[in-house]
């Protein structure tokens, strides 16, 4: 199995293809990213090449040269980015996944893995327990990028048997490669400076709710999607979740392991795109579908996240580069 990785130095990307290489091989998985791998282990275990995916020509080039079969294509300008930069947002997220359908049903492409969002939702859209079927009216570039991509993926699979499978991910939360540019990135920040000892300024409410998972459970999902019987899968996009909390909460939870963390809240534009989103996601279809089953809720992840980070700032490497 020939695999191409596109988005592979971002959040997901980064730990997905560490993930993959161990399965099936490290020269049998392409990173893709516009920029250089920062991680070591990224750079040394398998092929790394240049791509934006919003050039057609160079991405046909890395797909016919490596002959790729199965693609996870991570490649994505997030909401907070691309409510600074729409038209760059509509370039990566709808022309990138345009051009790798175009390419995939000419060639012998037989997997694609499309990470969608909880910014396919809007204010019309039910908040808590958001159905599997429901209003999709996003009030961000990013959500509408993501709305056209599911159903580019449909069209895609309906008219020319292309086996596409994706996830509507809520907020990520990880050690490794932080998040660049997303609304739930606060549920990452916050806890660099909770390992230093320092405050932390927060960009919404205290009493903000979002969905959220952390990456083991992200990864996971992403494996057994992409692993389950055709037959057994009654939707192309789902619905996924693991936790939903607040701000607060967050911050008390790492108050219990570091006691006096101190977390001023001074919202900024992000909190209008978070107030668009859903508190918490029905994600009954995945479960019946697939088997999905979150490991990880508030309590495990934070004892995880900080041991983690702890771990790299004793090594005095606290903030990944790059
Ligand atoms: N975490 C993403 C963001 O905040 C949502 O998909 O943009």
């Amino acid at each position: 199995m020939r695999i191409l990785v596109t988005g592979a130095t971002g959040q997901i990307g980064s730990e997905l293809t560490l993930v993959l290489r161990e399965r099936y091989g490290g020269d049998a998985v392409i990173a893709a990213g516009h920029r250089k791998p920062a991680s070591a282990a990224l750079a040394s275990s398998g092929p790394f090449v240049s791509l934006d995916v919003a050039n057609r020509d160079a991405l046909a080039r890395v797909i016919r040269e490596h002959g790729i079969e199965t693609v996870y294509h991570l490649a994505a300008v997030l909401s907070a980015t691309g409510e600074q930069h729409p038209q760059r947002a509509w370039d990566v997220n709808v022309n990138g996944l345009y051009n790798l359908l175009e390419l995939a049903r000419e060639s012998g492409i037989r997997q694609i893995f499309y990470p969608s969002s909880i910014a396919v939702f809007g204010p019309r859209t039910p908040r808590d327990r958001t159905p599997q079927d429901t209003v999709l009216s996003p009030t961000t570039m990013y959500g509408v990028t993501k709305v056209t991509g599911e159903l580019l993926c449909d069209y895609y699979a309906h008219r020319f048997g292309l086996d596409i499978r994706g996830l509507r991910y809520p907020g990520i939360i990880s050690s490794e490669t932080p998040p660049g540019g997303g609304t739930t990135d606060y549920a990452v920040e916050m806890f660099y400076p909770a390992v230093e000892g320092k405050p932390y300024t927060c960009f919404v409410r205290e009493d903000t709710m979002l969905p959220m998972m952390f990456m083991p459970d992200c990864l996971q999902a992403a494996l057994d999607l992409m692993e389950a019987p055709g037959a057994k899968l009654r939707y192309r996009t789902y619905n996924i979740s693991a936790m939903s909390f607040t701000a607060g909460e967050l911050a008390a939870e790492i108050r219990k392991h570091v006691p006096g963390f101190r977390v001023e809240y001074v919202p900024d534009f992000r909190q209008a795109i978070a107030d668009s989103w859903p508190r918490s996601i029905d994600d009954s279809a995945a479960r019946t579908d697939w088997g999905w089953k979150p490991r990880y809720g508030l309590p495990e992840m934070v004892v995880e996240m900080l041991a983690a980070l702890s771990r790299r700032r004793a090594a005095g490497c606290l903030y990944p580069t790059g």
